[in-house]
């Protein structure tokens, strides 16, 4: 009896456990019967598996290598609430993917290589609530790409390479709340291109490209109570630019402000909250519209206290306006809390004080008083063969065949396209009653020369785009007259020497292109701090340059550096001794076969992108990434000759490590790079070339290592600085495996160029991404 019953209690235990076991896991995954869970991570497939049990609820398929997602994907797990496939190599999603899945809520698709979203992509996800979709490439949004997503709550499109939203993009979201646009390239947004978002609350377009303030566009938005648009170049914003009537919250800064309007914001009744941090406002005038505004922020701009300040001060006295920031000057009021400011102190008083605050202030007023419309009725006038929008103070002849600048544009205009025509030489004077113009385009002009003062008048010159062009050399007062440009675009030249005369006149220069130049050598000239304080960018790719002196990059301030396609035989670690603040650093395809010991220290501090692909690199020492810690974000090395990598343990904070087509020696002395790998989440691509009978294999998946020893000390012990285990240092060097730093023999042969060429800078959409 006693038998017979144990007997069935083993049969029952069988039987009950048997439906969970019984459904079908596909053999790469991990199933959880009783929560209905698949998880099929990290392992390389390119196609969904077929065999995932019907009644799944999550299927979890992150880092795969899935490519395209054909039509019905997911024909057979149609009670799917939650579909995860993150960095799984999509790069198309084929119309009717997800059509049978009418129950998830959540998908995310982010961190893959889509670039268009077609229409009916997203057809039959009638319940979704959540969408990724960021760190993608989408360029294109086709019309009709979310018309079906009517309960989708929120949609996450950032990191991505958006130039332009056109009419209607977002029809049939009829219940969004949330749409993240932020980190794109957006320059130009179409006037109903949120159209139909009825239940639109939040919208994020920070660190966009966006010159102007898109009201038109924005006017649409009934309902959206907050607007983060930090991070655009907008320069100005006039009246009623901001035209939201339930928006609570605006995030206007980091931009490159210099005048708001005090009517900027009438349209915006509700406002509660106003950041203008961080631009370049030395005045502000008392903000009309705003009833209910607790708090404005103008921490970060060169506020000039004195008698112009009296209104903004008493203004916000009489509201309760906490403001938020200090005073830049006059001398003795500098760093003085705005809020602590008393009226009184707010003068503009002796003559000599009053003739220095007018030079300061004359300075600025150009754009402070934005001259009203006072002058006589004006025709409407327009040069032949141009075209002239008052009402985007645009004015075009692009393509026309001018050998002339033409001349006799309204007096308004700010953006002015002279691109493709044939001027061939820009006399001095060339832009007159052009002192509104704030972004000037002459890409592809055939110009040769520049005389000086040929932008004279230009006050206002924010953008000024010259690539694509003969240029030789530059006159060293080439820019004068036209102060304020910020970015600069002389790529496509054919400038042999650096032209830091002619950018000692552009105090504000912040961006620099200079590709595709024939800049052989960088001179120690002090060309950066003393010449262009403000330069954050500056872009030297497929130049021929060889020679980087010491003292040539100093600058405190400088934040991104490519020297990508030149010939650089050595990491430039003495140039960039005083380049602290540098966070991105392309040295990719030069020809750089040893990196040394601490190349990187000197910018160890801040730096987060290190690019190193196509170098024909064969060894780096131990040391070479020393100093380097958990700032540093990414680090490529594809396409080199490495057999042998430095710890990379330190590196804790990276998000993107590339380490393909090395002939990786998988061999114990690579251990703490297979035990790190198999620590991170990152999907590491690393191949073994050596031994010949491991070729090809990915180092994750040898079992050599399996017989090294385990506390086998790394190849050197320097190299360790994991700070959390302070490591107790053994007298005796670790004989076995010391690599000598030691200069290989023969010189590798020219890396291949066979990157496709860049797109030449398009006009009114640049795409690189810039931090203002
Ligand atoms: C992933 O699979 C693809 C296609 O099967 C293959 O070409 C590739 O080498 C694999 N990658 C890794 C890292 O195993
Ligand atoms: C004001 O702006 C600064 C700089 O952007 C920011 O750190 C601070 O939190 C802001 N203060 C408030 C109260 O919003
Ligand atoms: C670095 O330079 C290489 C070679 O020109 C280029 O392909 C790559 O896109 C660059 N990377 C970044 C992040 O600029
Ligand atoms: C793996 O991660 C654990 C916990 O974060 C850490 O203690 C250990 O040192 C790591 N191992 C390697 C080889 O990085
Ligand atoms: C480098 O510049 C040359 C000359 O301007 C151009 O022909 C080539 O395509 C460029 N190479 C790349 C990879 O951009």
């Amino acid at each position: 009896m006693k038998l017979f019953l144990s007997a069935a209690v083993v049969l029952l235990v069988l039987i009950l456990s048997l439906p969970a076991k019984a459904g079908k896991c596909p053999k790469q995954c991990s199933c959880d019967g009783k929560k209905l869970t698949v998880a099929c991570v990290g392992k390389n497939l390119t196609e969904i598996p077929p065999t995932v049990d019907e009644i799944t609820l999550k299927l979890d398929l992150r880092s795969n290598n899935l490519q395209v997602l054909p039509r019905g994907a997911f024909m057979h797990t149609p009670y799917l609430t939650h579909l995860n496939m993150q960095r799984s190599g999509i790069i198309r999603v084929m119309e009717g993917a997800f059509r049978t899945l009418g129950r998830v809520v959540s998908l995310n698709l982010a961190y893959n290589k889509i670039d268009i979203l077609y229409q009916e992509s997203f057809d039959g996800l009638s319940s979704l609530k959540e969408l990724f979709l960021d760190h993608n490439r989408i360029e294109e949004i086709q019309p009709g790409a979310f018309t079906q997503l009517g309960f989708l709550n929120t949609l996450t499109l950032t990191h991505n390479q958006l130039v332009y939203i056109p009419n209607m993009a977002f029809q049939g979201l009829n219940n969004i709340k949330w749409l993240r646009l932020s980190h794109n390239s957006l320059n130009n947004l179409a006037p109903e291109a949120f159209a139909g978002l009825f239940t639109l609350s939040r919208l994020s377009l920070d660190h966009n490209e966006l010159q102007f303030f898109p009201t038109q566009t924005m006017m649409r938005l009934r309902e959206v109570t907050r607007l983060e648009m930090s991070h655009n170049p907008m320069i100005y914003l006039g009246e009623e630019s901001v035209s939201m009537a339930k928006l609570t919250h605006l995030y206007l800064d980091h931009m490159s402000l210099q005048d708001l309007s005090e009517q900027a914001l009438s349209g915006a009744p509700l406002l509660s909250h106003l950041d203008l941090s961080h631009n370049q406002l030395r005045y502000l005038e008392p903000l009309s519209g705003p009833k209910q505004l607790a708090r404005l922020n103008l921490t970060g701009n060169p506020i000039y206290c004195n008698c112009y300040m009296r209104p903004l001060k008493q203004w916000a006295r009489a509201r309760g306006v906490t403001l938020l920031g200090t005073c830049a000057g006059p001398p003795h009021l500098s760093d003085e809390p705005l809020q602590a400011v008393a009226l009184l102190d707010l003068r503009c008083r002796s003559r000599e004080e009053t003739m220095k605050e007018e030079e300061e202030v004359e300075k600025s007023t150009g754009s402070i008083t934005p001259a009203p419309t006072s002058s006589p009725k004006q025709k409407i006038k327009c040069p032949p063969n141009c075209e002239c929008d008052i009402e985007s103070q645009h004015a075009t002849c692009e393509g026309r065949g001018h050998t002339k600048v033409p001349r006799g544009f309204p007096a308004k205009t700010q953006l002015l396209d002279l691109s493709s025509n044939h001027f061939h030489y820009l006399p001095a004077n060339s832009f007159p009653g052009s002192s509104q113009v704030i972004s000037l385009h002459l890409q592809f002009c055939k110009i040769h020369e520049i005389e000086a003062g040929a932008f004279r008048g230009m006050k206002d010159l924010f953008y000024l785009y010259l690539s694509d062009n003969d240029l030789i050399s530059l006159d060293h007062r080439a820019f004068d007259g036209a102060p304020k440009l910020t970015y600069l675009h002389l790529e496509g030249n054919r400038l042999a020497q650096f032209p830091g005369s002619a950018l000692s006149l552009l105090p504000s220069l912040f961006v620099l292109h200079l590709e595709r130049n024939a800049i052989s050598k960088l001179e120690p000239s002090g060309l950066l701090s003393s010449v262009t304080p403000q330069l954050r960018e500056l872009y030297l790719s497929n130049n021929s340059i060889s020679a980087i002196a010491k003292g040539a990059l100093d600058s405190g301030f400088l934040g991104v550096l490519h020297l990508d396609l030149n010939q650089l035989t050595e990491v430039p670690t003495h140039a960039l001794s005083e380049a602290s603040s540098l966070e991105e650093l392309n040295l990719s395809q030069n020809l750089v076969p040893w990196v040394g010991p601490k190349a990187f220290q000197p910018v160890s501090q801040r730096l987060m992108r290190l690019h190193m692909d196509q170098i024909g690199l064969e060894k780096m020492s131990m040391d070479a990434l020393l100093g380097l810690g958990p700032g540093l974000k990414t680090l490529t090395l594809r396409g080199n000759r490495l057999q042998e990598l430095p710890d990379l343990r330190p590196l804790t904070g990276l998000e993107v490590v590339n380490l393909q087509d090395n002939p990786l020696l998988c061999d114990c002395p690579l251990l703490p790079l297979r035990r790190w790998m198999e620590n991170v989440t990152l999907e590491v691509g690393a191949t073994c070339g050596h031994p010949p009978e491991l070729r090809g294999q990915r180092v994750r998946d040898v079992q050599v290592f399996m017989s090294c020893q385990e506390n086998v000390s790394p190849p050197d012990e320097k190299a360790v600085v994991v700070p959390s285990t302070p490591k107790v240092k053994t007298s005796k060097p670790s004989q076995k495996l010391k690599v000598k730093p030691e200069k290989p023999k023969a010189k590798p042969a020219k890396p291949p160029k066979n990157q496709p060429p860049r797109k030449p800078g398009t006009p009114k959409t640049t795409k690189n991404k810039k931090t203002v």
